[in-house]
C-alpha cells in the first residue's frame, strides 16, 4: 500500500472542499449528557436529527454522573450517527464533519471527537472541531427543515450494531461489523492507508482500540474497559431513550442579521456575546460562579422537584405566584456580568426559614417540609428573578449596541417566561431556536461547521484534542 504522510493527507482533506452551497455536514455531540447526531445543509436546511439522551440516567442521581455519561455516549453513538446519515441517503451525502471538541466533559467529549476524527480519516470527510456554547448560538441559524420519519424505536446497540446475531461475544472488530452496511465501511480513499506491523492500517488499527476493548493490541485493560462486556451493555441499553424530530419547512424566518446580540443560557454557561460576523464576537458579559441553568437545576433540588430542574421549575411556577418571595439581584462591577450563586443561596436561606428552620438545616431534609403551594410559589418567584435578571442585561446591551438581531440559545432559552419578557421589553423581535434546538443537538454544530468551513481550514483529524473548559473567546476561529 502506498505509503501517505500527515501533511500529504491534511492537504488533501483540506483541497477537497470547494464547495459553498449545496453542502451537508454531518455534526457529532457528546460533551455532556446527550449523544446527538444531525445533518444540516447550508448551515441552516436540517436534514436529520437524532439525539439520545441520557436524562433518565442522570435523573437517579439528581445530575449527570461523569462516568457514567461516557460510557453511555461509548454504547449508543454508532448507531446514533448511523441513523442521522441514512436519514439523508448515506455518505456519499456528506460533505463534512463538525464535532463539538470543547467545552464538557471530558470523557464524554472524547467519544464524539474519537468517532469523529476516525470517520473523518475513514471516509475522507475534511472535519471541523468545534466550540459547543458557540454552537448554541447556531441552532438559531437553522431556519428550514425536511420532515423527517419517526426513528424506529428498535435502535440497536453498539454491541448488537457491531455483533452479527450469532456472536455473542466481544471479538476483534474486523470479524463482527456487516462488510456493506457498516457506517465504518472502507471507500476508495482507504487505498491511502499505511500498513502497520501487525498487519492491519493505522485506521483499522486506532479503530479497534477505540470500539473494541478487547483487542490484543489494546494493552490498556483499565477497570473501566473491563467493565464494558456485553451483558452490561444490553443492560443499560435503553431504545425509549431515544428522541427524533424533524423541523417542517413551513418558514420559521430569516436568519439572523449581524451585529448580532447574543444571550447563551445553558447548564455550564451564562453569557452575553455580540457577534460583528461569523467567527468574529467580543463577550459582553459572563456569570462569576453558577450558571443560570445551574441555578435552576439547583433550586429544584432544593425544592424537590426532578432533574433537570430547569423545565420542572418552569412546569411548577406556571401555577405559583411569582411575587410570593423576593430575591435579590446581584451587583456586579461590570453591569453585563451574572451572578447566580448568591440567588441560590438566598432561596436555601428563605426555604429554610419559611419551614421554621435555620442556616444550619440541611437542604436535603427541605422538601418533605414544603408544602404543594410553598413549592409552586418558590418556583415562581425564583423563576421571575432570574428571568428578570437576564433581561435588565439583555435590554441594557441593546440600548449600547444597537443591534440588527438579539437571539437567545442554549437550555435556558427554552423557558417560555424568559421569551415572553425579553419580547415585551426589546423594541425589536428575538430570536430563538425550537425548544429541541435549545437543549444539546448535534444541529447546532453541523450549522456552525458549514459558516466555519467557510473562513478556515479544517482540522487535523490525526491530531485534534478536546479541551474541557476553554471559553469562546480563547477559542476563537484561526482566521488566517
Ligand atoms: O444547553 P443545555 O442542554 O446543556 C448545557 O450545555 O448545559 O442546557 C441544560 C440546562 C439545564 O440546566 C436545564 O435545567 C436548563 O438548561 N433548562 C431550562 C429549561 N429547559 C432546560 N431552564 C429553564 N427553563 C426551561 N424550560
Ligand atoms: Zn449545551
Amino acid at each position: 500500500m502506498k505509503r501517505v504522510g500527515k501533511e500529504q493527507t491534511i492537504a488533501k482533506l483540506r483541497s477537497r472542499y470547494v464547495k459553498i452551497t449545496d453542502v451537508k455536514i454531518l455534526g457529532i455531540e457528546t460533551s455532556c449528557d446527550e449523544t446527538a447526531a444531525a445533518v444540516v445543509e447550508d448551515g441552516r436546511r436540517l436534514l436529520s436529527n437524532v439525539v439520545q439522551s441520557q436524562i433518565d440516567i442522570h435523573s437517579a442521581f439528581g445530575g449527570v454522573v461523569p462516568e457514567v455519561a461516557a460510557r453511555s455516549h461509548l454504547e449508543v453513538i454508532l448507531p446514533v450517527v448511523d441513523e442521522a446519515v441514512k436519514g439523508v441517503g448515506g455518505w456519499n451525502e456528506i460533505d463534512a464533519i463538525a464535532v463539538a471538541t470543547m467545552p464538557g466533559l471530558v470523557g464524554s467529549l472524547l467519544i464524539g471527537s474519537l468517532t469523529a476524527r476516525t470517520l473523518a480519516l475513514i471516509k475522507n470527510k475534511p472535519l471541523y472541531p468545534v466550540h459547543h456554547v458557540e454552537a448554541h448560538v447556531y441552532a438559531n441559524f437553522i431556519i428550514d427543515g425536511k420532515p423527517c420519519s419517526p426513528l424506529p424505536n428498535d435502535l440497536p446497540s453498539v454491541r448488537d450494531f457491531c455483533l452479527s446475531s450469532q456472536e455473542k461475544s466481544l471479538s476483534p472488530r474486523r470479524n463482527c461489523v456487516q462488510p456493506q452496511e457498516d457506517i465504518l465501511a472502507t471507500n476508495e480513499s482507504d487505498q491511502n492507508l499505511v500498513s502497520t506491523p501487525s498487519g492491519m492500517t493505522d485506521k483499522e488499527d486506532s479503530l479497534n482500540l477505540f470500539l473494541n476493548p478487547l483487542h490484543e493490541n489494546a494493552s490498556m485493560e483499565t477497570p473501566e474497559r473491563q467493565s464494558l462486556r456485553p451483558q452490561d451493555m444490553e443492560m443499560s441499553h435503553r431504545a425509549d431513550r431515544l428522541t427524533y424530530y424533524g423541523m417542517r419547512k413551513n418558514g420559521l424566518g430569516n436568519p439572523p442579521q449581524f451585529p448580532m446580540l447574543a444571550l447563551i443560557v445553558s447548564g455550564g454557561h451564562s453569557q452575553i456575546v455580540l457577534f460583528h460576523d461569523h467567527g468574529d464576537y467580543q463577550m459582553i458579559g459572563q456569570t462569576a460562579d453558577d450558571a443560570v441553568g445551574e441555578a435552576f437545576d439547583k433550586v429544584a433540588k432544593i425544592l424537590g422537584l426532578p432533574y433537570p430542574g430547569g423545565p420542572s421549575i418552569a412546569r411548577a411556577a406556571k401555577t405559583g405566584d411569582p411575587l410570593a418571595y423576593t430575591f435579590p439581584k446581584a451587583k456586579m462591577s461590570n453591569r453585563y456580568d451574572f451572578s447566580f450563586s448568591g440567588l441560590k443561596t438566598a432561596v436555601l436561606r428563605t426555604v429554610q426559614s419559611e419551614v421554621g428552620h435555620d442556616h444550619t438545616f440541611p437542604s436535603t431534609g427541605l422538601p418533605e417540609l414544603l408544602d404543594e403551594s410553598q413549592r409552586h410559589n418558590f418556583a415562581a418567584s425564583f423563576q421571575r428573578t432570574a428571568v428578570e435578571t437576564l433581561v435588565d442585561k439583555i435590554v441594557a446591551a441593546y440600548a449600547e449596541f444597537q443591534p440588527k438581531s438579539v437571539v437567545i440559545a442554549g437550555g435556558v432559552a427554552a423557558n417560555q417566561e424568559l421569551r415572553r419578557e425579553l419580547a415585551e421589553r426589546l423594541p425589536i423581535p428575538i430570536t430563538y431556536p425550537t425548544p429541541e434546538l435549545c437543549t444539546d443537538n448535534a444541529a447546532m454544530i453541523a450549522s456552525l461547521g458549514y459558516f466555519m468551513a467557510q473562513k478556515v481550514p479544517p482540522g487535523d483529524p490525526l491530531n485534534t484534542e478536546v479541551n474541557p473548559s476553554i471559553s469562546m473567546t480563547l477559542a476563537a476561529w484561526n482566521l488566517s
